[in-house]
């Protein structure tokens, strides 16, 4: 269950520049006041904003780039650097952090051998620590791209990373 792509490498983010057009001009008609949710998708594609995407758009809805970067580093839900395929969010809320939140972090930080906010070298997760994604009751959580993963065991965290590629 991998997160769309558009780019073929992603290390060097070749761009498909109509498929950045078709979001930029038919989905939000090229209309500045659309710009978080522009970025948001450009994210959502690349699992990052990578920076010739971020010219382009300034070129195209006749913004400033400085003002795009300082919406796209005002919000820390985007990230300027490249992601990995697959984003794991690992809870450390109050309801899962008693619940072994913190067991679980350290299980897949063990796992795929990088740190919380770390991508691994193949380029295939990074790992986000988070306050709370809004199931406190299924906790300890863990969401993969879009997948909730609830009440689960650190032993179970190996195979979960195998269903993503
Ligand atoms: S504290 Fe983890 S989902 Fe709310």
């Amino acid at each position: 269950m991998s997160h769309p792509v558009l780019a073929e490498n992603r290390e060097t983010a070749e761009l498909d520049y109509m498929a950045l057009d078709k979001v930029i001009e038919e989905d939000f008609n090229n209309d500045k006041e659309n710009l978080i949710m522009i970025l948001q998708e450009i994210q959502r594609r690349y699992n990052y904003l990578p920076s010739p995407a971020l010219t382009y758009l300034a070129t195209s809805i006749g913004v400033p780039l400085s003002q795009i970067y300082g919406v796209a580093t005002f919000y820390s839900t985007f990230s300027l650097e490249p992601r990995g395929r697959n984003i794991i969010s690992v809870c450390l809320g109050t309801a899962c952090h008693v619940r072994g939140g913190e067991k679980i972090r350290e299980k897949l930080e063990g796992s795929l051998n990088i740190k919380d906010g770390e991508t691994t070298e193949d380029m295939r997760f990074t790992l986000e620590s988070v306050r709370c994604i809004g199931c406190c009751s299924l906790g300890p959580v863990i969401k993969v791209n879009e997948d909730m993963h609830g009440r689960i065991a650190y032993t179970e965290v190996d195979m979960i990373l195998e269903k993503y590629e």
